[in-house]
Protein backbone atom coordinates (compact mmCIF):
# COMPACT_ATOMS: atom_id res chain seq x y z
CA UNK A 1 0.00 0.00 0.00
CA UNK A 2 1.17 3.56 -0.79
CA UNK A 3 1.96 5.69 2.43
CA UNK A 4 -1.34 7.35 4.11
CA UNK A 5 -1.73 9.31 7.11
CA UNK A 6 -5.23 7.89 7.38
CA UNK A 7 -5.91 4.87 9.93
CA UNK A 8 -6.22 1.88 8.20
CA UNK A 9 -9.74 1.30 10.05
CA UNK A 10 -10.82 4.76 8.96
CA UNK A 11 -14.01 3.72 7.59
CA UNK A 12 -14.95 0.32 9.16
CA UNK A 13 -18.56 0.11 9.55
CA UNK A 14 -19.32 2.65 6.95
CA UNK A 15 -21.28 1.93 3.49
CA UNK A 16 -19.99 3.20 0.18
CA UNK A 17 -22.11 2.97 -3.00
CA UNK A 18 -20.02 4.20 -6.23
CA UNK A 19 -21.53 4.99 -9.30
CA UNK A 20 -19.07 4.61 -12.39
CA UNK A 21 -17.11 1.73 -9.50
CA UNK A 22 -16.17 -0.86 -12.35
CA UNK A 23 -13.02 1.16 -13.82
CA UNK A 24 -10.74 3.54 -13.20
CA UNK A 25 -10.60 6.37 -10.93
CA UNK A 26 -13.87 5.25 -9.30
CA UNK A 27 -12.50 1.61 -9.03
CA UNK A 28 -9.28 3.08 -7.43
CA UNK A 29 -11.84 4.72 -4.73
CA UNK A 30 -13.58 1.65 -4.64
CA UNK A 31 -10.58 -0.46 -3.57
CA UNK A 32 -9.33 2.08 -1.59
CA UNK A 33 -12.78 2.62 0.63
CA UNK A 34 -12.85 -0.85 0.90
CA UNK A 35 -9.12 -1.21 2.23
CA UNK A 36 -10.41 0.91 5.03
CA UNK A 37 -13.48 -0.46 6.38
CA UNK A 38 -15.85 0.17 4.17
CA UNK A 39 -18.63 -2.12 2.74
CA UNK A 40 -18.70 -1.19 -1.04
CA UNK A 41 -21.31 -1.24 -3.68
CA UNK A 42 -20.30 -0.17 -7.06
CA UNK A 43 -22.39 0.18 -10.48
CA UNK A 44 -21.60 0.22 -14.26
CA UNK A 45 -23.25 -1.16 -17.40
CA UNK A 46 -20.90 -3.85 -18.19
CA UNK A 47 -21.99 -7.05 -16.10
CA UNK A 48 -18.28 -9.33 -16.43
CA UNK A 49 -16.59 -5.76 -16.24
CA UNK A 50 -18.45 -5.35 -12.87
CA UNK A 51 -18.07 -8.32 -11.46
CA UNK A 52 -14.32 -8.28 -12.27
CA UNK A 53 -13.79 -5.26 -10.30
CA UNK A 54 -16.42 -6.66 -7.47
CA UNK A 55 -14.21 -9.50 -6.92
CA UNK A 56 -11.11 -6.88 -6.82
CA UNK A 57 -12.65 -4.30 -4.41
CA UNK A 58 -13.02 -7.53 -2.11
CA UNK A 59 -10.14 -9.04 -2.65
CA UNK A 60 -9.37 -5.49 -0.89
CA UNK A 61 -11.42 -5.12 1.87
CA UNK A 62 -10.07 -4.50 5.17
CA UNK A 63 -6.32 -4.42 4.43
CA UNK A 64 -6.79 -7.42 2.08
CA UNK A 65 -8.20 -9.28 5.00
CA UNK A 66 -11.20 -9.57 3.07
CA UNK A 67 -13.53 -8.53 5.83
CA UNK A 68 -16.18 -6.62 4.31
CA UNK A 69 -18.54 -7.08 1.73
CA UNK A 70 -18.28 -6.10 -1.81
CA UNK A 71 -21.51 -6.17 -4.01
CA UNK A 72 -22.14 -4.79 -7.50
CA UNK A 73 -25.23 -3.61 -10.15
CA UNK A 74 -25.75 -3.09 -13.11
CA UNK A 75 -28.00 -0.32 -14.89
CA UNK A 76 -27.31 2.90 -16.79
CA UNK A 77 -27.23 6.13 -14.96
CA UNK A 78 -29.36 7.89 -17.45
CA UNK A 79 -32.16 5.66 -16.20
CA UNK A 80 -33.52 7.23 -13.34
CA UNK A 81 -35.95 4.08 -12.43
CA UNK A 82 -32.84 1.37 -12.91
CA UNK A 83 -30.15 3.44 -11.25
CA UNK A 84 -33.41 3.59 -8.21
CA UNK A 85 -33.51 0.41 -8.26
CA UNK A 86 -29.92 -0.83 -8.11
CA UNK A 87 -29.39 1.32 -5.10
CA UNK A 88 -31.67 0.19 -3.25
CA UNK A 89 -31.21 -3.27 -3.65
CA UNK A 90 -27.56 -2.46 -2.37
CA UNK A 91 -28.89 -0.57 0.58
CA UNK A 92 -30.78 -3.74 1.33
CA UNK A 93 -27.92 -5.48 1.08
CA UNK A 94 -25.45 -3.63 2.87
CA UNK A 95 -27.35 -0.82 4.84
CA UNK A 96 -27.99 2.75 4.47
CA UNK A 97 -25.30 4.99 2.69
CA UNK A 98 -23.13 6.71 4.40
CA UNK A 99 -20.68 7.75 1.39
CA UNK A 100 -22.06 8.09 -2.52
CA UNK A 101 -19.75 8.71 -5.07
CA UNK A 102 -21.57 9.86 -8.77
CA UNK A 103 -18.07 9.16 -11.19
CA UNK A 104 -19.79 7.73 -14.49
CA UNK A 105 -18.58 9.24 -17.56
CA UNK A 106 -18.20 9.27 -20.88
CA UNK A 107 -16.30 11.19 -23.59
CA UNK A 108 -14.40 11.51 -26.72
CA UNK A 109 -12.36 14.32 -28.67
CA UNK A 110 -14.80 16.01 -31.10
CA UNK A 111 -15.34 19.71 -32.31
CA UNK A 112 -18.55 20.74 -32.20
CA UNK A 113 -19.53 20.32 -35.81
CA UNK A 114 -18.10 16.70 -35.74
CA UNK A 115 -21.17 16.01 -33.25
CA UNK A 116 -24.29 15.29 -33.88
CA UNK A 117 -27.50 16.21 -31.41
CA UNK A 118 -27.02 12.96 -29.95
CA UNK A 119 -23.49 12.51 -29.21
CA UNK A 120 -23.94 15.76 -27.28
CA UNK A 121 -26.67 14.41 -25.40
CA UNK A 122 -25.27 11.41 -24.60
CA UNK A 123 -22.22 12.84 -22.35
CA UNK A 124 -24.61 15.25 -20.92
CA UNK A 125 -26.88 12.92 -19.95
CA UNK A 126 -24.38 9.98 -18.69
CA UNK A 127 -22.06 12.81 -16.89
CA UNK A 128 -24.70 15.68 -15.32
CA UNK A 129 -28.53 13.78 -15.99
CA UNK A 130 -26.67 10.86 -14.35
CA UNK A 131 -25.05 12.74 -11.66
CA UNK A 132 -28.68 14.14 -10.72
CA UNK A 133 -30.15 11.00 -10.84
CA UNK A 134 -27.79 8.80 -8.63
CA UNK A 135 -27.76 12.08 -6.13
CA UNK A 136 -31.76 12.73 -6.32
CA UNK A 137 -32.38 8.70 -6.20
CA UNK A 138 -29.97 7.78 -3.06
CA UNK A 139 -31.28 11.04 -0.55
CA UNK A 140 -33.98 8.65 1.33
CA UNK A 141 -30.92 5.75 1.55
CA UNK A 142 -28.82 7.86 3.30
CA UNK A 143 -27.40 6.95 6.65
CA UNK A 144 -28.52 10.99 8.16
CA UNK A 145 -26.83 13.10 9.71
CA UNK A 146 -23.17 13.23 8.25
CA UNK A 147 -23.49 11.63 4.58
CA UNK A 148 -20.76 12.41 1.94
CA UNK A 149 -21.91 12.92 -1.24
CA UNK A 150 -18.63 13.06 -4.09
CA UNK A 151 -19.46 13.92 -7.77
CA UNK A 152 -16.18 13.25 -9.59
CA UNK A 153 -16.19 16.26 -12.26
CA UNK A 154 -13.20 17.53 -14.47
CA UNK A 155 -11.27 20.62 -15.15
CA UNK A 156 -13.36 21.57 -18.16
CA UNK A 157 -16.06 22.47 -16.13
CA UNK A 158 -14.41 25.57 -15.08
CA UNK A 159 -11.98 26.18 -18.31
CA UNK A 160 -13.43 25.69 -21.81
CA UNK A 161 -11.50 22.86 -24.19
CA UNK A 162 -11.71 22.50 -27.72
CA UNK A 163 -13.16 19.42 -28.48
CA UNK A 164 -14.82 18.66 -25.47
CA UNK A 165 -17.99 20.87 -25.64
CA UNK A 166 -20.15 18.37 -24.32
CA UNK A 167 -17.65 17.52 -21.43
CA UNK A 168 -17.50 20.78 -20.76
CA UNK A 169 -21.60 21.97 -20.57
CA UNK A 170 -21.92 18.54 -18.34
CA UNK A 171 -19.27 19.34 -15.77
CA UNK A 172 -19.61 22.60 -15.46
CA UNK A 173 -23.49 21.71 -14.80
CA UNK A 174 -21.94 19.17 -12.09
CA UNK A 175 -20.35 21.92 -9.96
CA UNK A 176 -23.18 23.66 -9.94
CA UNK A 177 -25.20 20.98 -9.16
CA UNK A 178 -23.10 20.28 -6.53
CA UNK A 179 -23.06 23.81 -4.83
CA UNK A 180 -26.96 23.60 -5.17
CA UNK A 181 -27.29 20.23 -3.09
CA UNK A 182 -24.97 21.79 -0.33
CA UNK A 183 -27.44 24.41 0.12
CA UNK A 184 -30.26 22.57 0.16
CA UNK A 185 -29.22 19.44 2.13
CA UNK A 186 -26.94 21.28 4.14
CA UNK A 187 -27.65 20.45 7.52
CA UNK A 188 -27.48 16.92 7.13
CA UNK A 189 -25.71 15.75 3.76
CA UNK A 190 -22.18 17.29 2.76
CA UNK A 191 -21.99 16.95 -1.12
CA UNK A 192 -18.83 18.37 -2.85
CA UNK A 193 -16.64 17.47 -5.97
CA UNK A 194 -13.18 16.32 -6.78
CA UNK A 195 -11.92 17.43 -9.94
CA UNK A 196 -9.22 15.09 -11.23
CA UNK A 197 -6.26 16.16 -13.05
CA UNK A 198 -4.68 13.93 -15.74
CA UNK A 199 -4.73 10.40 -13.92
CA UNK A 200 -1.88 7.80 -15.61
CA UNK A 201 -3.16 4.91 -16.96
CA UNK A 202 -7.06 5.72 -17.16
CA UNK A 203 -9.61 5.18 -20.10
CA UNK A 204 -9.61 8.71 -19.96
CA UNK A 205 -6.35 10.21 -20.47
CA UNK A 206 -6.58 7.33 -23.16
CA UNK A 207 -9.06 8.98 -25.21
CA UNK A 208 -8.02 12.47 -24.01
CA UNK A 209 -4.51 12.26 -24.66
CA UNK A 210 -4.61 9.26 -27.72
CA UNK A 211 -0.62 10.82 -29.30
CA UNK A 212 2.50 11.85 -27.71
CA UNK A 213 1.26 15.44 -29.20
CA UNK A 214 -1.65 15.44 -26.83
CA UNK A 215 0.36 13.71 -24.19
CA UNK A 216 2.89 16.40 -24.18
CA UNK A 217 0.40 18.79 -24.35
CA UNK A 218 -1.54 18.14 -21.43
CA UNK A 219 1.44 17.38 -19.69
CA UNK A 220 3.67 20.88 -20.22
CA UNK A 221 0.41 22.20 -18.52
CA UNK A 222 0.83 20.53 -14.94
CA UNK A 223 2.60 22.75 -12.50
CA UNK A 224 4.02 19.69 -10.28
CA UNK A 225 5.38 18.16 -13.68
CA UNK A 226 4.08 14.03 -13.28
CA UNK A 227 0.76 12.69 -13.62
CA UNK A 228 -1.83 11.61 -11.02
CA UNK A 229 -2.48 8.53 -9.54
CA UNK A 230 -6.08 6.57 -8.81
CA UNK A 231 -4.41 6.02 -5.57
CA UNK A 232 -4.25 10.16 -4.98
CA UNK A 233 -7.81 10.95 -6.18
CA UNK A 234 -9.33 7.96 -3.58
CA UNK A 235 -7.21 10.09 -0.75
CA UNK A 236 -8.45 12.98 -1.51
CA UNK A 237 -12.26 11.00 -1.52
CA UNK A 238 -11.13 9.76 1.90
CA UNK A 239 -10.51 13.16 2.95
CA UNK A 240 -13.93 14.16 2.18
CA UNK A 241 -15.91 11.56 3.57
CA UNK A 242 -14.25 11.32 6.72
CA UNK A 243 -14.14 13.72 9.76
CA UNK A 244 -11.26 15.03 8.28
CA UNK A 245 -13.38 16.74 6.07
CA UNK A 246 -16.34 17.61 8.34
CA UNK A 247 -17.10 21.03 7.76
CA UNK A 248 -16.15 20.85 3.67
CA UNK A 249 -19.67 20.98 1.33
CA UNK A 250 -20.15 22.95 -2.00
CA UNK A 251 -16.04 22.43 -2.39
CA UNK A 252 -14.67 21.59 -5.60
CA UNK A 253 -11.31 19.86 -4.76
CA UNK A 254 -8.44 20.32 -7.52
CA UNK A 255 -6.51 17.12 -7.16
CA UNK A 256 -4.24 17.92 -10.70
CA UNK A 257 -1.15 18.93 -9.60
CA UNK A 258 -1.61 22.32 -10.50
CA UNK A 259 -3.17 22.15 -13.93
CA UNK A 260 -6.02 24.06 -13.83
CA UNK A 261 -4.33 26.76 -11.58
CA UNK A 262 -2.92 28.73 -15.05
CA UNK A 263 -0.21 27.59 -17.83
CA UNK A 264 2.72 26.24 -15.76
CA UNK A 265 3.95 24.78 -19.94
CA UNK A 266 5.93 28.34 -20.62
CA UNK A 267 8.42 26.62 -17.71
CA UNK A 268 9.82 24.05 -20.61
CA UNK A 269 11.10 26.73 -22.54
CA UNK A 270 14.10 26.45 -20.03
CA UNK A 271 13.19 30.45 -20.41
CA UNK A 272 11.16 30.45 -16.96
CA UNK A 273 8.64 33.42 -16.35
CA UNK A 274 10.79 36.19 -18.75
N1 LIG B 1 -17.05 11.55 -32.29
C1 LIG B 1 -18.28 12.03 -32.60
N2 LIG B 1 -19.42 11.40 -32.22
C2 LIG B 1 -19.30 10.27 -31.48
C3 LIG B 1 -18.05 9.74 -31.12
C4 LIG B 1 -16.88 10.43 -31.57
N3 LIG B 1 -15.65 9.97 -31.28
N4 LIG B 1 -18.28 8.62 -30.40
C5 LIG B 1 -19.60 8.46 -30.29
N5 LIG B 1 -20.23 9.45 -30.95
C6 LIG B 1 -21.65 9.64 -31.14
C7 LIG B 1 -22.33 8.44 -31.81
O1 LIG B 1 -22.15 8.47 -33.23
C8 LIG B 1 -23.78 8.66 -31.40
O2 LIG B 1 -24.37 9.68 -32.16
P1 LIG B 1 -25.44 9.31 -33.36
O3 LIG B 1 -26.52 8.51 -32.70
O4 LIG B 1 -25.89 10.63 -33.87
O5 LIG B 1 -24.64 8.51 -34.36
C9 LIG B 1 -23.64 9.25 -29.99
O6 LIG B 1 -22.30 9.71 -29.88
C10 LIG B 1 -23.88 8.21 -28.91
O7 LIG B 1 -23.02 7.10 -29.19
P2 LIG B 1 -23.37 5.63 -28.69
O8 LIG B 1 -22.20 4.76 -28.96
O9 LIG B 1 -24.71 5.22 -29.19
O10 LIG B 1 -23.54 5.96 -27.12
P3 LIG B 1 -23.42 5.08 -25.87
O11 LIG B 1 -24.42 5.61 -24.96
O12 LIG B 1 -23.44 3.62 -26.18
O13 LIG B 1 -21.92 5.39 -25.36
C11 LIG B 1 -20.16 7.05 -25.25
C12 LIG B 1 -21.57 6.65 -24.82
C13 LIG B 1 -20.17 7.42 -26.72
C14 LIG B 1 -19.75 8.27 -24.42
C15 LIG B 1 -19.14 5.87 -25.06
O14 LIG B 1 -17.88 6.28 -25.52
C16 LIG B 1 -19.04 5.39 -23.61
O15 LIG B 1 -19.88 4.61 -23.17
N6 LIG B 1 -18.03 5.81 -22.84
C17 LIG B 1 -17.81 5.38 -21.45
C18 LIG B 1 -16.34 5.30 -21.09
C19 LIG B 1 -15.64 6.62 -21.18
O16 LIG B 1 -15.91 7.45 -22.03
N7 LIG B 1 -14.68 6.80 -20.26
C20 LIG B 1 -13.92 8.02 -20.14
C21 LIG B 1 -14.47 8.85 -19.02
S1 LIG B 1 -13.60 10.41 -18.95
P1 LIG C 1 -13.53 4.92 -16.86
O1 LIG C 1 -12.47 3.94 -16.45
O2 LIG C 1 -14.05 4.85 -18.24
O3 LIG C 1 -14.74 4.75 -15.81
C1 LIG C 1 -16.05 5.06 -16.14
C2 LIG C 1 -16.96 4.24 -15.26
O4 LIG C 1 -18.31 4.64 -15.46
C3 LIG C 1 -16.92 2.74 -15.57
O5 LIG C 1 -17.20 2.03 -14.38
C4 LIG C 1 -18.07 2.58 -16.55
O6 LIG C 1 -18.50 1.22 -16.59
C5 LIG C 1 -19.09 3.53 -15.93
N1 LIG C 1 -20.07 4.07 -16.85
C6 LIG C 1 -19.86 4.73 -18.02
N2 LIG C 1 -21.02 5.08 -18.57
C7 LIG C 1 -22.00 4.64 -17.73
C8 LIG C 1 -23.41 4.71 -17.74
N3 LIG C 1 -24.07 5.30 -18.74
N4 LIG C 1 -24.10 4.14 -16.71
C9 LIG C 1 -23.44 3.53 -15.68
N5 LIG C 1 -22.11 3.44 -15.62
C10 LIG C 1 -21.40 3.99 -16.63
O7 LIG C 1 -13.08 6.43 -16.62
P2 LIG C 1 -11.92 7.21 -15.80
O8 LIG C 1 -10.95 7.73 -16.79
O9 LIG C 1 -11.45 6.42 -14.64
O10 LIG C 1 -12.78 8.46 -15.28
C11 LIG C 1 -13.57 8.37 -14.09
C12 LIG C 1 -14.13 9.73 -13.72
O11 LIG C 1 -13.06 10.67 -13.54
C13 LIG C 1 -15.05 10.34 -14.76
O12 LIG C 1 -16.09 11.06 -14.11
C14 LIG C 1 -14.14 11.31 -15.50
O13 LIG C 1 -14.85 12.36 -16.12
C15 LIG C 1 -13.29 11.82 -14.35
N6 LIG C 1 -11.98 12.36 -14.76
C16 LIG C 1 -11.04 11.53 -15.26
C17 LIG C 1 -9.78 12.03 -15.59
C18 LIG C 1 -8.70 11.10 -16.09
O14 LIG C 1 -7.53 11.52 -16.21
N7 LIG C 1 -9.00 9.84 -16.36
C19 LIG C 1 -9.51 13.40 -15.44
C20 LIG C 1 -10.52 14.24 -14.95
C21 LIG C 1 -11.76 13.70 -14.60
P3 LIG C 1 -19.26 0.63 -17.91
O15 LIG C 1 -18.45 1.04 -19.08
O16 LIG C 1 -19.33 -0.84 -17.67
O17 LIG C 1 -20.60 1.26 -17.88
Amino acid sequence: MTDSPFRSDVLAGKVAFIAGGTSGINLGIAKRFAELGANVGILGRNPEKAAAACAEVAAASGQGDGSGKAVYRTADVRDYGAIRTAMEEVRGELGAFDIVISGAAGNFLSPVLGMSANAFRAVVDIDLIGTFNVFRGCHDLLNLPGASLIAITAGQAEHAMAMQAHACAAKAGINQLIRTLALEWGPDVRVNGISPGPIADTEGMARLAPDETTRAAHYARIAMKRWGTCFEIAEAAVYLSTSAGSYVTGAILDVDGGSSVGDASRLDTGKGLA
